[in-house]
């Protein structure tokens, strides 16, 4: 039977990481992978987060099974982190997932069970792996458009232009806050009038947030999702706790369905607990646990949010160094776009040449599309990275 499996193309993030490791030269950098790094290039475990694994273990009597859907304390921990008190709690079903990923792939399995024939539109660019778990599932995927090449920034008339062609039921897939992976997002008012758009067609949004934290902050991250939440029937939220939490490996994450009419809330609940039963059973509960005791203890929820407002503050920082060196490399202004995007990513504009070049002539390893990992940076290497890029030509 095997004889029959085709070779399957490798994940273009995850091979470039690949690369990387592979590569003996010690000048090496790298912008790929998503993974926060400090200047040192080590990804810690969190302060309240490896104090949380202290007391369970103290603490923690059995391994025996949670609930179907994750622990309930979970969820109502991570739907008041995500939407605040933008609806009632009685307006959410919810189930715990592996990382983000599992939450995206339930969304998508919800999606076929609800609406068989239901088209997904996926901004262009988005992250690889959305186009890769839909084609995967058979899902019909309209591309809109969202980033414009010459401002580096939101195609907005575009964007507006291709979700003009949403029929009932289709889902548009959004990314909540640090849009992967360009950094370019949406501001309010354009979110408003996608919105209103998405109400007058019929359409369902579902939103991607897997950086809340490291824009612009825990709460301001989380405008948007809030905002659909409140103004539209219905939504579908895949939130991660990979990155905010940096456990990466632990795979939590959950995956939300926010409904208007609190009426529909049994039915999707017994829904999306059935999807976890025939993916994988039980979700997996340490970081769900971890996460939970993080976001409900007092003194453990500040040194966490602490924490990670240092390292978005870090982030920032790197941005605007980057900006002003290139700057003042190229004499003009036309990367000053790298300190407006906003998380952990950046789209730089270079060409697939230039990419190659960078990787080839200096070391420095960014993924194909010119996307760079801000925390793969530190003081040291801005400089190195500034140099380069204007060297072949970005
Ligand atoms: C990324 O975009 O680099 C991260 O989301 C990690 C991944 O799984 O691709």
């Amino acid at each position: 039977m095997f004889d029959a499996l085709k070779e399957k193309p490798a994940d273009k993030i995850l091979a470039l990481g690949q690369a990387f490791r592979e590569d003996p030269r010690e000048t090496k950098i790298d912008l790929g992978v998503g993974v926060y790094k400090t200047p040192e290039g080590v990804t810690p475990v969190m302060r309240a987060v490896k104090a949380a694994e202290k007391q369970l273990w103290e603490a923690e009597t059995t391994k025996a099974y949670t609930a179907l859907a994750g622990e309930p304390a979970f969820a109502d921990a991570m739907i008041a982190l995500v939407l605040g008190d933008a609806v009632a709690r009685d307006q959410v079903s919810a189930i715990a997932t592996p990382g983000g990923t599992g939450a995206v792939r339930q969304a998508f399995d919800l999606v076929k069970m609800a609406n068989p024939g239901g088209r997904v539109f996926v901004s262009d660019p988005t992250w690889p792996n959305h186009l890769s778990i839909l084609a995967h599932m058979g899902i019909e995927v309209v591309m809109y458009r969202y980033f414009d090449p010459e401002t580096v920034g939101v195609d907005f008339t575009g964007m507006m232009a291709d979700l003009d062609g949403l029929r009932a039921g289709d889902v548009v897939l959004l990314h909540g806050c640090c849009h992967n992976p360009t950094g370019a997002n949406l501001n309010m008012t354009e979110w408003r009038a996608v919105v209103d758009l998405l109400n007058a067609r019929g359409a369902l949004p579902m939103i991607d947030i897997a950086y809340q934290g490291f824009g612009d902050g825990l709460e301001a991250d989380a405008a948007a999702v809030r905002f659909v939440a409140e103004n539209c029937p219905e939504m579908l939220i895949a939130a991660s706790c990979s990155k905010n939490f940096g456990i990466y490996r632990e795979r939590t994450g959950i995956l939300m369905a926010v409904a208007q009419d609190k009426s529909l809330q049994k039915v999707t609940q017994g829904n999306l607990a059935y999807l976890n039963r025939q993916n994988y059973s039980f979700p997996p509960d340490h970081g769900a646990r971890l996460v939970t005791m993080v976001l409900t203890d007092p003194a453990l929820r500040a040194d966490w949010q602490s924490e990670l407002e240092d390292v978005r503050l870090g982030m920032l920082k790197l941005r605007e160094t980057l900006a002003a060196e290139l700057q003042r490399l190229s004499g003009s202004d036309r990367f000053g776009f790298v300190a407006q995007h906003r998380g952990m990513f950046s789209r730089l504009g270079a060409t697939p040449e230039q990419v190659e070049r960078l990787r080839a002539e200096h070391a420095i390893y960014m993924i194909g599309d010119s996307r760079i990992n801000i925390a793969g940076l530190n003081a040291r290497t801005v400089p190195i990275l500034a140099k380069a890029m204007i060297e072949v030509g970005v």
